[in-house]
């Protein structure tokens, strides 16, 4: 379904005419009629007006912005696809309600990761793909102390907190997890209150994205606000909630002990306007939005994949083993220890290839008209993006791409010269989930250790099986959107303490 020969001049915005009417016309039915005719009239003119590249997920000329809308909404995959494989080297577009976005082939990476922000703004477009206003996105526009306390401190630091992090997730296993009502169900919580404090010998129902939520919320606040504020429910609250309230987080920009998380590397590097504590509050609670879904959805593919792919499982656990006899006790690990952790890692990316959190990435909405290497124009107001999941599953890329192998880059890491390359962490031009280039997700390298702190931990400390022969619970889309089920339930229960990960 779709208008790919069809060019029309290019523009990026659904205007509607401005509508006169005179006093006397006062029937509703009259203006309802007119509104509707004169908005038809304008979507169908504008989008005659808006296609310069070949439109996909589109019917006709004719059809309203809403109905293209509603089928990206349901077909996202399969339209961004279609443009794919009809365009391979080619630009194509297809219609959301807000914007008429334009894809781009892989050939430009290059070209858009060199243009200045100045030219083409990631914030923007993303603030724009968040719906900025509504989110509170939008203070990311003032100016990008997130993005460089990230780069700066963060990333430099993750040894030292990883500790911190292994901490804070065992305080949750070992404690919230078992008694905290709400992510356990009633009948787990009365398993666990009728026996001994910690008693998950027997199989119990868990629903993993909140447990994973509240794991992966916990460890992030460690490391967001430090000790004692990161075990505060209001804030826990507060950062995994879609409902921003500032005001509330504005009682938690009290600098910690340590200096040595990511509120206190703000107030350090910030200049004096950016250091307002209003807008400190504000980019805490924006970046535990970003960073605590994106890492939590990540490891609960993770978890669901080695449901269905359990074949996995035992080398991961083995090579988990392996760290502990050279390392020692897991409480005792850094960074580097993680870093072994080959098998896992590639499982991680392999997982995020099959559920990517986004079809499209590198989103940039262009400030001005930009000139491409080959020549090409693209006119300022555009909204540009890269087809990752294409990409990514084109057998050009990614031999093979149907089938699930969980170790398909861990193999790849044994080539000559390639063992830092292809993992969870690594952009490559044609692995776009974190995006390429400066702009690339300033917060990969925590995610990547965080969802293997808790992975390690939970998968050597339990077993987990679907319920009633039940298959790989079914993500959910929306848009250009993956999310795993968040009602999926699964059964859990706790290994033989001998097969358990040794501590301390
Ligand atoms: C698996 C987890 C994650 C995924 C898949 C992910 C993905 C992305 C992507 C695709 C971008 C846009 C890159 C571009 O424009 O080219 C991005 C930007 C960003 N990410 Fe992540 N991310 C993850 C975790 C995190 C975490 C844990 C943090 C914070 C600790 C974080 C903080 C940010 C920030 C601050 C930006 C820049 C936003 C801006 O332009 O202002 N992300 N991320």
């Amino acid at each position: 379904m779709n208008m790919a020969n069809m060019t029309f001049p290019f523009g990026t915005t659904n205007g509607v005419f401005p509508l006169f009417f005179s006093e006397e016309v006062t029937s509703p039915w009259v203006l309802a009629t007119l509104v509707g005719g004169a908005y038809l009239l304008s979507s169908t003119l504008s989008q005659m007006l808006s296609y310069k590249y070949p439109v996909f997920g589109v019917s006709s000329q004719l059809e309203p912005i809403v109905v293209s809308n509603f089928r990206f909404f349901r077909r996202a995959e399969d339209i961004l696809n279609e443009g794919y494989q009809a365009c391979k080297d080619k630009i194509f577009q297809f219609r959301r309600v807000d914007t008429d976005m334009l894809v781009l082939p892989y050939k430009y990476v290059e070209d858009i990761r060199r243009l200045p922000n100045s030219v083409a703004s990631p914030t923007i477009a993303h603030v724009h793909n968040l719906m900025g206003s509504s989110t509170n996105m939008h203070i990311t526009l003032r100016n990008n102390l997130h993005f460089r306390t990230l780069q700066l401190k963060l990333t430099p630091n993750l040894n030292s907190l990883t500790r911190p992090m292994q901490e804070e997730v065992t305080f949750a296993v070992e404690k919230e997890l078992v008694v905290s009502e709400g992510i356990w169900n009633q009948d787990a919580l009365l398993t666990v209150l009728k026996s001994d404090a910690y008693a998950l010998d027997e199989w119990v129902t868990i629903k993993p994205y909140h447990t994973i939520l509240d794991l992966v919320a916990r460890g992030s606040a460690r490391i967001f606000l430090g000790k004692p504020l990161c075990r505060d429910l209001e804030w826990l609250e507060v950062s995994t909630q879609f409902t921003e309230n500032v005001a509330e987080a504005q009682g938690y920009i009290v600098p910690d002990e340590d200096k040595h998380n990511i509120l206190s590397w703000m107030m350090e590097i910030a200049t004096h306007k950016e250091g307002e504590a209003s807008a400190l509050a504000h980019l805490e609670v924006v970046m535990s939005l970003a960073s605590i879904h994106t890492s939590q959805m990540n490891a609960v593919h993770c978890l669901y994949d080695l449901l269905a792919y359990p074949e996995f499982l035992e080398p991961i656990r083995e090579e988990i083993r392996a760290v502990v006899a050279e390392a020692g006790p897991w409480m005792n690990w850094t960074k580097s220890q993680f870093s072994k952790l080959r098998r896992l890692d590639s499982f991680m990316r392999e997982s995020q290839r099959f559920n990517p959190p986004t079809l499209l990435s590198m989103h940039r909405v262009l400030l001005q008209d930009t000139t491409l290497s080959d020549g090409t124009v693209l006119r300022k107001g555009a909204h540009i993006s890269m087809p990752v999941n294409s990409i990514q599953n084109d057998p050009e890329v990614t031999p093979e791409p149907e089938k699930f192998d969980g170790f398909r880059y861990y193999n790849l890491r044994q080539g000559d010269g390639q063992g830092h390359l292809h993992q969870f962490s690594t952009t490559q031009d044609r692995i776009l989930n974190f995006g390429h280039g400066p702009n690339a997700c300033p917060g990969r390298f925590f995610a990547s250790l965080e969802i293997k702190i808790i992975l390690v931990r939970l998968l050597m400390d339990f077993e987990f099986k679907l319920k009633h022969g039940n298959g790989r619970p079914a993500n959910l889309r929306a848009h250009e959107f993956i999310f795993p089920n968040p009602d999926a339930e699964i059964l859990m229960r706790r290994r033989p303490s001998s097969e358990r990960l040794l501590l301390y």
